[in-house]
C-alpha cells in the first residue's frame, strides 16, 4: 500500500468515528419544580409525540389551564413531577431526566446514553430523556434530583415549602447526603442517589454521550415520545 493510500484510509477512519462516536460533555444537577421547558407542546423537537408530563403542586394531574408555576403566582399552577428523580438499575446503571441544550426544539424529549469519564461515577452509565432546555449548553445534562439546586427559576418554595433559595445552595444544591433528610419525603431518594449512587456532587463531571432511542422505563413517565433516530 502506499503511503498516501495509507493515510487516506486513516483519514477516512477518523471521519468515520467522529460521525459514529461519542461527544464530549459534563454533568451538572438541578431540582427546581418548575414546569419544564418540554412540557410546552411548542417546544418539543421534530417528530415527538409529548409534551412532557407536568404535575398539580400534590405530584397529580394538573388543571387543563395551569400556568407553569415558576412564571405564574395564582391560578392552578403546573410543576415538575416527583417521578422525575433518578431510577437505579443497578450499581452502574441508572435512568433519569435532564436538561439538555440551550433552543428546547433541537432536544425536547430525545433521550441520550452517557458515560461518566471523570469523578466518581467514573465508568457509570446513564440513559436520560431530555425533558428541559433554555440557558444549558448543549454538551451539559443537568440532571434532575431533588436537592439539585434551584438555579434560575425557583418554584420548591411554592411546591414543598422549600427555602428561598432553594435547598443548599442555587447553583450545584445539597452538598452532602446527610442534607437530604431536609426534603420532603417523597423526594429523598432521588437525592440519596447522587451522594449514593454517583458517589458525590457530579456537578462538571466529565462524560462522553451519544442519543440513543427512547427506552419505555422513560417515555412511559414523561409521557413524551421523540422521533426515533
Ligand atoms: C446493569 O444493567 C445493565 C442493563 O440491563 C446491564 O447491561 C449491566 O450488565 C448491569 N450491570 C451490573 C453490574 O449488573
Ligand atoms: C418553551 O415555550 C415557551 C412557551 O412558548 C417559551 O416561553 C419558552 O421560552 C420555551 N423554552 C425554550 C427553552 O425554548
Amino acid at each position: 500500500m502506499t503511503f498516501s493510500l495509507f493515510a487516506a484510509i486513516v483519514v477516512a477512519l477518523s471521519v468515520v468515528s467522529i460521525v459514529n462516536g461519542a461527544t464530549a460533555g459534563t454533568t451538572t444537577t438541578t431540582w427546581d419544580c418548575c414546569e419544564p421547558a418540554c412540557g410546552y407542546t411548542s417546544n418539543l423537537s421534530s417528530g415527538a409525540k409529548g409534551p412532557v408530563k407536568s404535575c398539580s403542586k400534590s405530584n397529580g394531574k394538573p388543571a387543563s389551564d395551569a400556568q407553569n408555576a415558576c412564571f405564574a403566582s395564582s391560578g392552578d399552577l403546573a410543576y415538575s413531577c416527583s417521578s422525575y428523580q433518578p431510577i437505579i438499575v443497578n450499581s452502574t446503571f441508572s435512568y433519569g431526566f435532564a436538561g439538555h441544550g440551550n433552543t428546547a426544539t433541537a432536544t425536547c424529549c430525545k433521550c441520550y446514553q452517557f458515560t461518566w469519564t471523570s469523578g466518581a461515577a467514573k465508568g457509570k452509565l446513564m440513559i436520560v430523556q431530555a425533558i428541559n432546555a433554555g440557558g444549558i449548553t448543549d454538551v451539559d445534562f443537568d440532571i434532575y434530583t431533588p436537592g439539585g439546586g434551584v438555579g434560575d427559576f425557583n418554584a420548591c418554595t411554592s411546591q414543598y415549602g422549600a427555602p428561598s433559595g432553594g435547598w443548599g445552595r442555587q447553583y450545584g444544591g445539597v452538598t452532602s447526603d446527610s442534607q437530604c433528610s431536609q426534603l420532603p419525603s417523597n423526594l429523598q431518594a432521588g437525592c440519596h442517589w447522587r451522594w449514593k449512587w454517583a458517589g458525590g456532587d457530579v456537578n462538571t463531571w466529565k462524560v462522553s454521550f451519544t442519543q440513543v432511542n427512547c427506552p419505555s422505563q422513560l417515555t412511559s413517565i414523561s409521557g413524551c415520545t421523540p422521533a426515533k433516530i
